[in-house]
């Protein structure tokens, strides 16, 4: 049984639960699991979820498939946008409605095109929460939450999380530079970034790069975060959308298969195949941000990541996929997160 997440005599008598379960030497120790506890919650309630998970919207990956099956199996599941045209995603929408009675969300990356399309359809369909990235805070926040709609916002760094919680949001996902896709230039760590964020924000805080096991959300969760969010592990997942090719490319990959890169543009963690070195070789010859850009062409992503093309595509994962051996269904996933993070109880005590 998920024992950490809220046990309903738990709720009745709080103080006797951790006073009996952590057997408390003393109130200071006491004051430290229950603060704890209590932020943990804090994301459960927020969205209204079983558990503190979030799956991060993925381009080419995270249609209404992957949504509801996280949101069936207690998480929260996230429609990606930015690689659906409005129509698709307006479908996806009324699939995950039907797929799941959970609370869902839409992701939105505010770099992408049709963004005011984008917006409406999520206001139409009566999406109740939006997690936004990629862009400034102020923008869409205080028209999502005039409707009613719970708004988190993506960042990788203090800066920017302080800028968030100036803009209204609901929660912030501060993501390391272990995180697979878009990322931040200054390449700091999730184990770095979140006990920072966490001393200078006090709305809900969760923590995104590099989490793909139990053990690493209960590190993050020790740092200071209330829950988190993951890419890379439900991206190698039967309900991913993605081609079979990658999800197969991911459970192959080693420690120091992906890089950052294309910093001058947009930075982004890729698999280091034939089309990232071609981007890398760019680099021998100068940094000629033109060059770069016709390198990368369009829909180099879809191609590498939807239509399989492992050579001549983009493919984005995080570091943690060095730890993926196998594509699982969401459940499976879930099964394992839950069980992983119960174990990874150590009283490492000084
Ligand atoms: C293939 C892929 C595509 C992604 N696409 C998006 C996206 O469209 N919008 C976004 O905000 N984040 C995107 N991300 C980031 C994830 O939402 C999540 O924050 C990140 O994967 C967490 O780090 P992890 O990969 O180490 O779990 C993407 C990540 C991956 C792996």
């Amino acid at each position: 049984m998920p024992g950490d997440f809220l046990p309903a005599f738990f709720i009745l008598n709080p103080n006797r639960y951790f006073w009996k379960k952590y057997k408390m030497s003393s109130f200071i120790d006491f004051g430290i699991a229950q603060k704890q506890y209590n932020r943990m919650n804090r994301i459960t309630q927020l969205f209204g979820t079983k558990y503190p998970i979030i799956q991060g919207g993925m381009i080419w990956h995270s249609g209404w498939r992957l949504a509801s099956a996280v949101s069936n199996n207690g998480g929260l599941g996230l429609i990606g946008s930015a690689s659906m045209y409005p129509d698709i995603l307006r479908e996806n929408i009324r699939k995950c409605k039907t797929a799941t009675d959970k609370p869902f969300g839409v992701n939105v990356a505010l770099l992408y095109p049709n963004l005011e399309e984008i917006i409406n359809i999520i206001l139409e369909e009566g999406v109740k929460i939006v997690f936004t990235s990629a862009g400034n805070p102020k923008t869409y926040t205080e028209t999502l939450k005039k409707e009613g709609i719970k708004v988190a916002h993506v960042v990788s760094s203090v800066k920017f999380a302080i800028k968030c919680q100036e803009a209204g949001v609901d929660a912030v996902v501060a993501e390391g530079f272990e995180a697979g896709g878009h990322n931040g230039r200054d390449e700091t760590t999730t184990l770095c970034l979140i006990p920072n964020v966490r001393k200078h924000i006090d709305i809900p805080l969760i923590a995104a790069g590099g989490i793909g096991l139990g053990s690493q959300m209960r590190a993050a969760m020790t740092l200071g975060a209330d829950g988190v969010q993951i890419g890379s592990r439900f991206a190698a997942t039967v309900e991913a959308s993605s081609h079979e090719n990658f999800k197969n490319k991911i459970v192959e990959l080693k420690e120091g298969d992906t890089q950052l890169t294309l910093k001058e543009l947009a930075p982004v963690r890729l698999v280091k195949n034939k089309f990232f070195h071609d981007l890398e070789n760019l680099y021998e010859t100068g940094r000629n941000i033109e060059a770069l850009k016709e390198t990368l062409g369009r829909a180099r992503a879809k191609r590498g990541m939807f239509e399989g093309d492992l050579v001549e595509g983009e493919l984005e994962i995080g570091q943690v996929s060095a730890l993926i051996d196998e594509i699982l269904p969401v459940e499976k996933v879930f099964e394992n997160l839950i069980k992983e993070f119960n174990e990874a109880k150590v009283d490492l005590s000084l």
